[in-house]
């Protein structure tokens, strides 16, 4: 019997694949650009494993989210112990700069990752069991500069992929004074609505009401347009924060607007929020998201340091990539396909093939296909740009058939002469 993957997951192949944003060279660009870009922001690399004690996402990301309650891999280890593999990565980074003491190193830390994430989630188009995100976090800094710093940094990102059309949201969900105030206005405006409302969103009334702004509930999404907005209950710190930010944001020219919905899903959040949202997505329209979570730090343990991030999910951005028809260029083919015709000609083949590669020219070598039309076939399926006939009697005299496998043009060339050649016309 076959055995299949796991509902909610996909292979990601160098061709065959079913969907075009599930072909590797795509995710490599990808990673490539994204690292490069963290890079010239100064974020650097943090791998931290894939599982951690289900404690540290009931306490850091909130023993009342969806994700918490309804959305984790959560097994005994043969110990006993419960553990969890990871449904996203700020909390993992909060608990990894605690427990290696980095704020005892410096006061400001910038990290990235790339990293797959699982979430128990009814599988659709753009929501995956097991996603990746790109994640970057700054620590440290308490001014909303920071805040700008790391919508810039994704928004660059996007733009360098090309990405077009996207939507900035951004909100304030205040500090906790904030939220108090906020919450009792909210509660007695919800109060008299109470019946009306989703089983979910009344299960949300007493434990966490701001959740239900969330609510994908028509009937809820109705009575919470005419809820009171967050943005009259701040307090005057986080009022000026909020706007502080704005100015920046207008400044650099990130052009957004202000969403006094948005709540996002994770506890862990202060201050600012925001969301990029696209409309090439369908259901799933958020291709990244993140925000201030001060306090995160001193939850673990550790020192009571401010921090913000986002995380996007790499699905969904080579979703809109592929849905905007962006192109990106096919680095991990060979340049050259070597066919030889013969067992004479199969030993020299195998030598150049071999020079092509020690002198950093991708090539490759036709061992198995007979006749040339075949091997042009194998040639075409890899993609190489040129390929190389070597016949019998032309290698008695030195020479060989260069073919561009685009313009079919074909031109001789001397087999001495072959890797100067090549290295003259392979650009990368
Ligand atoms: P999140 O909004 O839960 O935030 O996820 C971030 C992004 O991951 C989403 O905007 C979406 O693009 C992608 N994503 C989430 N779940 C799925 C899924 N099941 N399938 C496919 N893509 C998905 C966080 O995880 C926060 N840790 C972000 C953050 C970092 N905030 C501050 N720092």
């Amino acid at each position: 019997m076959k055995i299949q993957r796991p509902k909610g997951t996909f292979d990601i192949l160098p061709y065959g694949a079913d969907e075009s944003w599930q072909l590797s060279d795509l995710w490599q660009y990808v990673e490539k650009i994204i690292r490069q870009t963290a890079a010239e922001y100064g974020y650097r690399e943090i791998r931290t494993p894939i599982y951690e004690h289900t404690e540290l996402f009931n306490r850091g990301v909130g023993e009342t989210s969806d994700i918490v309650m309804k959305e984790m891999f959560t097994f005994p280890d043969r110990s006993e112990r419960s553990l969890s593999l990871r449904p996203e990565g700020t909390a993992s980074v909060a608990r990894a700069i605690v427990e290696n003491n980095l704020m005892q190193q410096g006061a400001i830390h910038k990290f990235f990752y790339i990293s797959p994430m699982f979430r128990y989630e009814r599988p659709q188009s753009g929501r995956y069991r097991q996603h990746h995100q790109f994640g970057a976090e700054g620590y440290g800094i308490a001014s909303p500069e920071q805040d700008a710093e790391v919508i810039d940094l994704m928004l660059q990102i996007y733009h360098r992929l090309g990405l077009k059309n996207l939507k900035v949201h951004v909100n304030s969900v205040g500090d906790l004074e904030s939220r108090q105030a906020y919450k009792a206005a909210l509660m007695a405006y919800l109060t008299p609505h109470f019946a009306e409302l989703s089983a979910d969103s009344r299960t949300r009334f007493e434990k966490n009401p701001l959740r239900i702004l969330d609510s994908k509930d028509p009937k809820d999404r109705e009575i919470v347009a005419k809820a009171p907005s967050i943005l009259n209950h701040l307090s005057p710190d986080s009022k000026l924060h909020f706007h502080k930010l704005c100015h920046i944001l207008d400044q650099i020219q990130i052009p957004y607007v202000v969403d006094d919905r948005i709540v996002r899903g994770l506890d862990y959040y202060n201050k600012t929020v925001f969301e990029v949202l696209t409309e090439n997505l369908g259901a799933q329209n958020t291709v990244g998201a993140g925000g201030r979570y001060d306090g995160l730090l001193a939850q673990f343990g550790g020192p009571d340091a401010p921090g913000v991030g986002f995380a996007t999910g790499l699905e969904r951005v080579l979703q809109v990539m592929m849905a905007q028809q962006v192109s990106y260029p096919k680095t991990d083919r060979p340049f050259i396909y070597f066919i030889p015709m013969g067992d004479g000609a199969r030993e020299k083949a195998f030598n150049l093939t071999a020079a092509c590669r020690h002198n950093h020219i991708p090539a490759d070598i036709e061992l198995s296909a007979k006749k040339v039309p075949a091997a042009i076939q194998n040639a075409l399926r890899c993609e190489a740009q040129y390929c190389c006939i070597l016949g019998t009697n032309e290698l008695e005299i030195g020479t060989a058939q260069l073919k561009n496998l685009a313009t079919r043009e074909e031109t001789e060339i001397v087999l001495d002469h072959i890797i100067p050649i090549l290295k003259t016309i392979f650009i990368r």
